[in-house]
Order: structure tokens, then C-alpha cells, then sequence
């Protein structure tokens, strides 16, 4: 078992370079399945979450070959099987990609339902309505979603809530439909643009993505592209709250400026310095970091997976905070941890009340979810003494090398391997990703 230790109150300075997008990239590397041809994806974050996304792909028959630091060539023309199983489905929710690129490709998909989930219930009920209404039918049993189609065809989809993985799935399965789909209350991320432009550059028709409205013609054929992932909005965020949070002065380089628009207000509310450039922008603090309140909405509101980076953030700041979660119902199980480091913050259903103290101490703490664990990172930069963060797969799942990164920024990060008794009786289901 590896864990973070951390020693505080050293100030991040220098440069760092952004990697690719995690929620963007989980869903390209499925998408390229519809794909006729090979196709090279770069600026693809070394995470395990990749990493399981590629094992599926070999897995299935793809042909998977790293040709650099972050770049994959895959020929999808060899895959044999259409089934992803729950070995892996637990380890990466996001598998769910597969059955909207599986069905899209071959009107047929086998995955297995991602289980337990530390950030509360995740339905897929939306994803279902979406496959249904493109013509296929869907059977739940054994723990795996089936979906069969004689053959799909474009229609109208309503999403009841704002959904990214819904949204997401409704485009892969829709891109080679007969005739028109339209989206309606579609989410709006990001990654739901990159993805688009990335069917888009295989010679899909995807109009709108970004907009709460996409329409989709379907086309017969998806030829190969080469294509690169956009930079991580989160991870950047992330590096900008832990800048903040040691008064640091960063450069953060691959960013697209306009991305960050949500965290960039709130941090300069709470009395952060940020100066914008075209692919990079510049974050420091020369005063007093003050209260403010923050509301997670899906985009271009605040982004629920900043939520636990920006409240430890407001631990550090004067005065009274508030948070209010809106997208899941159990995002403040780090709460428990961050009070062990000297945090006061009180939990009522959905709104956190942080009493800022301007100080954390470091303590023995656990990450419970990926950006909790990136949060007790930067609580642990900005305490006093050490800071031992275990269960830091969490984290792996999703920052590309945060240790090294954040070591060359000047922080005292080390990962260490400690041997575990308890690790081989631990469930397995203690792991399931999120
Ligand atoms: N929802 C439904 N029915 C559905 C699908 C979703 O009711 O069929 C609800 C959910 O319960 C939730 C809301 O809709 O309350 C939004 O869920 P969404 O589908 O947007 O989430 P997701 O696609 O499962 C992605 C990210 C999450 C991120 C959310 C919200 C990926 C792989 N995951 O999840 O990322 O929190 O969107 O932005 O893209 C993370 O990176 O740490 C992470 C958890």
C-alpha cells in the first residue's frame, strides 16, 4: 500500500505543465471503436484510469500501441468481443462509455454495471432512456447491462437531469444512427465538446456540443484521425487552489483559459492573483485569503470536483464560508478528515459551513475519493508538520504524477510504500473507482 507523506509550509513557485483530460479521455479512448481505421490519441494522462480503459480495449482485440510519452495508436478493427467485465467496471465507473461505443459500432454491448460508488447513488437510468430511444433494448441481470438493436435510428432525447455520462453515451451511440438525433438539456463540459470534435475529426456530425442542444446526423462510416486531448480543467484547478493555499506564485502551462472561467472567479474572490495567457495562466497570492461562498453546478457553473479543493482552501482563509453541493450527495466524506487536520466545518444534507481558521495541522488522514484525496494533498501542502495521506489509489486514478509535479514546485511530497497486513483481506469492493 503506497501513501502521500507530506511535509507543509513550503511555498509552490515555478512552472507546471497541465496533462490530459481524465473525463475526456475515458470517453475518446471508447469512442475510437466507432472508428473504420487506427487512430493515434496523444495528450493522454498516464492514470489508471487510462490505463484500465486500454487493458479493455486489448482486451476486446484492439491493437493498442504506445507511441510516446502520451500518445496511443489503436486499431479497433480487430476487436472480437463486445463485452467488458466487472473486473473491470469496478475499478473504472466510466467503463460505461463502452457500452454507448460498442452499441454505436456494433448494435450489441455487454458491460457490467460499475457498483458501489463513494459519492453517493449514480443511476444510469438516463444513459438507458437514451439507448432505448435510439432504437435498441436492454436487459439488467447478473450485474451486466445488455443492449441489443436490430439497428439504431436518430430521435428526439429529453435528458431529465444534466448528465455527463449520459450525454456522452447518447452522442457515441447516436454517431452512426440512421437519420437525425437531437439532444436536449445536454451538459455542456468540456469533455463533451472534446469528444464531439473528436467524432467530428472521424468524420462524424455533431452540431452544438457545449450548447444544452445537440443534433447529431448519423453518418455510415468513421475513418481514422489523430487527435489530442484537451488539458485537464480539474487537475489545472487543482494545481491553482494548492498555488493559493501556500501563497505560492505558478505558472500553470496547457490551459485553456476559458475552461477554468468558474474557478478563476471564485479564487480571485477569495483573494487570489490570476493573470490569464493564451495556453497558460499565472496564479499567486500576495495578501489575505477571505471567505466566500460556492454553490457546484454543472458547466459553466463551479465544478462539483473542485469542491473539496476549494473548501480546504476557505478552511485557510478569515471568516465564514459556505458550500453548497448540488450534484452528489455524499461529496463531503473528506470533511471528516479535514477536521482531523485542525478544520471547522460543520455538514448539514447538502451545505458545508467552513469557519476559517487560517491554518491546518498535519495528521495521519485518508482519501475516500479522488478529489478528496487531491484536497487532503493540498490541505497537507499548506499545514504545519506532516501529513500521511493513505489509499492514494484514489488519487492515481486520476492526476498524472502530482508528486513529481508538485515536487518540482518545491513541496516536500514523497510516496511511500508501506507494507499492508490488512490490504489482502481488504474487500475488493473497498476499491471501486468513481
Ligand atoms: N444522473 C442520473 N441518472 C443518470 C445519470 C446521472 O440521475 O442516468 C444524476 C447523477 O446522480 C448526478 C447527476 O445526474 O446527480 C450528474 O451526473 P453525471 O452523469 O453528470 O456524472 P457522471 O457522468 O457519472 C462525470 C464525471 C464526474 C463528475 C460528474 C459531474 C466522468 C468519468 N466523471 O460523472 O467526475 O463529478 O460528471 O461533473 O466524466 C471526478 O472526475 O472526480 C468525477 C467524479
Amino acid at each position: 500500500m503506497d501513501k502521500f507523506v507530506v511535509k507543509g509550509g513550503r511555498r509552490l513557485e515555478g512552472e507546471v505543465t497541465i496533462s490530459g483530460a481524465k473525463n475526456a479521455a475515458v470517453a475518446i479512448l471508447p469512442a475510437v471503436i466507432l472508428s473504420d481505421e487506427p487512430c493515434v490519441v496523444e495528450n493522454v494522462p498516464y492514470i489508471s484510469d487510462v490505463r484500465i480503459c486500454i487493458h479493455i480495449l486489448e482486451e476486446m482485440g484492439a491493437q493498442v500501441e504506445k507511441i510516446g510519452k502520451d500518445a496511443y495508436r489503436i486499431d479497433p478493427t480487430t476487436i472480437s468481443k463486445y463485452c467488458v467485465p466487472y473486473e473491470y467496471a469496478r475499478k473504472m465507473r466510466a467503463s460505461y462509455y463502452f457500452l454507448g461505443a460498442l452499441l454505436g459500432k456494433f448494435n450489441k454491448a455487454r458491460v457490467s454495471m460499475p457498483g458501489g460508488c463513494p459519492l453517493g447513488d449514480r443511476p444510469i437510468d438516463q444513459h438507458l432512456k437514451a439507448f432505448t430511444a435510439l432504437g435498441a433494448e436492454y436487459t439488467l441481470s447478473q450485474g451486466m447491462v445488455d443492449l441489443v438493436a436490430d439497428k439504431l435510428t436518430g430521435n428526439q432525447i429529453f435528458f431529465d437531469v444534466v448528465t455527463v455520462g449520459a450525454t456522452m453515451n447518447a452522442m457515441l451511440a447516436a454517431v452512426k444512427a440512421e437519420g437525425l438525433t437531437i439532444i436536449e438539456n445536454a451538459a455542456k463540459e468540456p469533455h463533451i465538446v472534446d469528444l464531439a470534435n473528436f467524432l467530428n475529426s472521424m468524420g462524424a456530425n455533431i452540431m452544438g456540443a457545449g450548447t444544452d442542444v445537440i443534433k447529431i446526423r448519423g453518418v455510415e462510416h468513421l475513418h481514422g484521425t489523430t487527435y489530442a486531448v484537451i488539458p485537464d480543467q480539474i487537475e489545472a484547478g487543482t494545481f491553482m487552489v494548492a498555488v493559493a493555499a501556500t501563497k505560492g506564485d505558478v505558472l500553470i502551462k496547457n490551459v485553456i483559459p476559458k475552461h477554468l472561467e468558474s474557478i478563476t472567479k471564485k479564487l480571485e474572490k477569495i483573494g487570489v492573483n490570476i493573470e490569464q495567457f493564451d495556453d497558460s495562466i499565472r496564479v499567486w497570492v500576495d495578501g489575505p485569503l477571505v471567505k466566500t461562498n460556492v454553490k457546484t453546478a454543472p458547466h459553466p457553473g463551479f465544478p462539483t470536483d473542485m469542491q473539496s479543493q476549494i473548501a480546504t482552501l476557505l478552511c485557510l482563509a478569515q471568516g465564514t464560508s459556505i458550500i453548497t453541493e448540488n450534484i452528489w450527495e455524499q461529496r463531503f466524506r473528506y470533511v471528516d478528515e479535514l477536521r482531523r487536520m485542525g478544520a471547522d466545518i460543520t455538514v448539514n444534507g447538502k451545505v458545508a459551513l467552513i469557519e476559517g481558521t487560517g491554518k491546518l495541522m498535519g495528521a495521519p488522514v485518508k482519501a475516500c475519493d479522488l478529489r478528496a484525496g487531491a484536497a487532503l494533498i493540498i490541505a497537507g501542502l499548506a499545514a504545519s508538520g506532516v501529513t500521511e495521506i493513505e489509499d492514494i489509489y484514489h488519487i492515481e486514478r486520476g492526476y498524472d504524477c502530482m508528486e513529481g509535479k508538485l515536487r518540482a514546485l518545491g513541496a516536500d511530497i514523497e510516496k511511500v510504500s508501506v507494507p499492508d497486513k490488512t490490504e489482502e483481506t481488504k474487500s475488493d469492493s473497498t476499491k471501486a473507482a468513481v
